[in-house]
C-alpha cells in the first residue's frame, strides 16, 4: 500500500529527473556552440535615429549604430560559447565567460573565440529596418 509520502517522493523524483533532462539539453546546446534559432529584431526609426544621436545603442542583444538610414548591427553573441558579450571601454566587446575579446568591428582579438561577432541580414521595413539572425 502506497502512502501520500510515496507518492511525494515519487512526485519529486519525476521532476527531478525532468529537470536534468531539460538542464542537460541545455547544457549541450551551450556547449556545443550550436546557434541559436533564427530570429528577427525590429529596428524601427526612432531607435535608429538615438543610436545614430548617442554614438549607437545595445537593443535586444545587438549593438546599433551608425547613421540611421544605412546602420552597422552587430549580434552581441560570442562566436565561442553563446554567452552575451558586452562592449568595453575605449572600444571593442568583451565576454565574461571565457575571456573573449573583440575589436570594435567584432573581430576577436583574444580569447577562445575564433570567429567574429556575426551581423545579421538587415532589410528595409519602412522607415526603419528589419535584422535578421540566423
Ligand atoms: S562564451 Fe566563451 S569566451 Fe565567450
Amino acid at each position: 500500500m502506497s502512502s501520500r509520502r510515496d507518492f511525494l517522493s515519487g512526485a519529486w523524483a519525476a521532476a527531478g529527473a525532468g529537470a536534468a533532462v531539460a538542464g542537460a539539453a541545455v547544457l549541450g546546446k551551450a556547449l556545443s556552440g550550436s546557434p541559436e534559432e533564427a530570429r528577427t529584431v525590429e529596428l524601427p526609426e526612432a531607435l535608429l535615429m538615438k543610436a545614430e544621436r548617442d554614438g549607437g545603442l545595445v537593443h535586444d542583444g545587438l549593438l546599433v549604430r551608425g547613421p540611421a538610414t544605412a546602420p552597422v548591427v552587430l549580434d552581441l553573441t560570442c562566436t565561442h560559447l553563446r554567452c552575451r558579450v558586452a562592449p568595453v571601454e575605449g572600444g571593442g566587446f568583451s565576454c565574461p565567460c571565457h575571456g573573449s575579446r573583440y575589436d570594435a568591428e567584432g573581430r576577436p582579438v583574444s580569447g577562445p573565440a575564433l570567429k567574429a561577432l556575426a551581423r545579421p541580414h538587415l532589410m528595409r521595413a519602412g522607415s526603419g529596418f528589419t535584422a535578421r539572425l540566423s
